[in-house]
């Protein structure tokens, strides 16, 4: 059975790690899609985004890394998928995120929507919050892969000071394939 894990991964967190390696257990194959979204303006472009998830999965054999725009429940049919992956960290994402899978539903019957706990030590996790964390300095090391954190860290040093010094205390950094483009307001990933 083959799942679809939809998601912006803007960037990849320990927490989305923690679904991509249960839902690897769970289905014979595992697509992690990256939304190619036009209305949001992301920290890291899909590329960089593709390259973080695959470099943090490399253990995990019946996993691919795609990016996908439109619908994507287009996507999941387009890939013969049998679910929909997603993750459910505390009450306030349950309620967008049924209305997602019955819309889903409504647009294709035989796809699942699959729900998985998030595990309790990444129940308060989001990308968004990470990069606030790291916007204004601090330590993000137990929050992602530390390529990703090196990531963020040089992306913000280049634009807010504060991050300079964890900056300097981060690990050698990945060549990032382009310059970071705006930051979005936190909310909700
Ligand atoms: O990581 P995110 O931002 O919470 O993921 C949200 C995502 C990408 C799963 C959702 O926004 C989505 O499926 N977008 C694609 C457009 C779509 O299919 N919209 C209808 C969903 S009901």
């Amino acid at each position: 059975m083959l799942a679809i894990y939809p998601g912006s991964f803007d960037p990849v967190t320990l927490g989305h790690l923690d679904i991509i390696e249960r839902g690897c257990k769970l289905f014979d194959q595992v697509i992690v899609a990256v939304l190619r979204n036009p209305n949001k303006t992301p920290l890291f472009t899909v590329p960089d985004r593709i390259e973080q998830i695959r470099r943090s999965t490399q253990h995990l054999s019946n996993l691919e890394v795609d990016s996908f725009d439109g619908l994507t429940i287009d996507y999941a049919r387009m890939r013969r998928a049998s679910a929909l992956l997603r993750g459910l960290r505390v009450l306030s994402d349950f309620e967008m995120e049924l209305q997602m899978a019955h819309t889903n539903k409504t647009l294709s019957a035989q796809i699942e929507t699959v729900f998985l706990a998030t595990s309790n030590e990444y129940s308060f996790l989001s990308s968004s919050l990470v990069k606030e964390i790291a916007r204004f300095g601090g330590a993000i090391d137990h929050l992602v892969p530390n390529h990703v954190a090196v990531d963020i860290y040089q992306c913000f040093a280049k634009t807010h000071p504060a991050s300079a010094q964890t900056t300097a205390l981060a690990p050698t950094p990945l060549p990032l394939t382009t310059e970071p483009s705006q930051e979005k307001p936190p909310g909700r990933e």
